[in-house]
């Protein structure tokens, strides 16, 4: 902490502000990205992974948007965005998870392609960010202070310029 920049702590104290508003949302996973509904067959469990491949790759599109958004220009619109992109695709990691885990048996598991059997297990595992609302929230937040911690810096590189962070400007 001691070899910090002078400035640091308060873009830290600035970044927090900025989120507080953000830490008041309590995001759900729009519908088009809820799981449907699956047999404990290998039929349902290869349409479970294509659904599942398609679904994320729009979820993940979205959060990687929405960061690169704030860290390019931060503002607090932006940063409620990314916080909300954040929640959602943890709840789309938890709802597909949850799926996995509840549907499919071993026995249909095992007698998957060997890399499908491999892509469920990570979709279960990645379950396991089973954290309560609240603690998501405070690591979104942290996440998204490292962000403009890292992306700021490499804005203003040099110690002197000022580090002023006012919303909208
Ligand atoms: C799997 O279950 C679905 C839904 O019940 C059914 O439509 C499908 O024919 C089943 N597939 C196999 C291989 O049993
Ligand atoms: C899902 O995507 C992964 C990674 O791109 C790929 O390896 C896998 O074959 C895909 N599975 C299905 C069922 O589409
Ligand atoms: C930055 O984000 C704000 C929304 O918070 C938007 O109105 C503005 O146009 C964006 N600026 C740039 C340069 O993209
Ligand atoms: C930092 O500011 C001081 C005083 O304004 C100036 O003398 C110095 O050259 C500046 N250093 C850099 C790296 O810009």
């Amino acid at each position: 902490m001691g070899a910090m920049a002078p400035g640091t702590h308060s873009l830290v104290r600035m970044a927090l502000l900025l989120l507080l508003p953000a830490l008041m949302l309590c995001e759900a996973l729009p519908a088009i990205w809820v799981p449907g509904d699956y047999a404990n067959n290998i039929s349902d469990a290869l349409r479970f992974l294509s659904d599942y491949n398609s679904t994320a790759e729009e979820v993940f599109f979205n959060s990687v948007s929405a960061s690169w958004n704030y860290n390019t220009n931060l503002t607090e619109h932006n940063s409620k965005l990314q916080v909300a992109a954040s929640l959602e695709e943890q709840a789309f990691v938890e709802a597909w998870g949850g799926v996995a885990k509840q549907v499919f048996s071993k026995d249909v598991l095992d007698s998957l392609p060997a890399k499908d059997k491999k892509l469920v297990n990570k979709i279960m595992s990645l379950g396991a960010a089973n954290l309560p609302q609240a603690e998501r929230e405070e690591y979104n937040t942290i996440l998204s202070t490292m962000d403009s911690i890292y992306s700021t810096a490499k804005v203003f590189p040099q110690p002197n310029i000022s580090w002023s962070l006012e919303p909208g400007e």
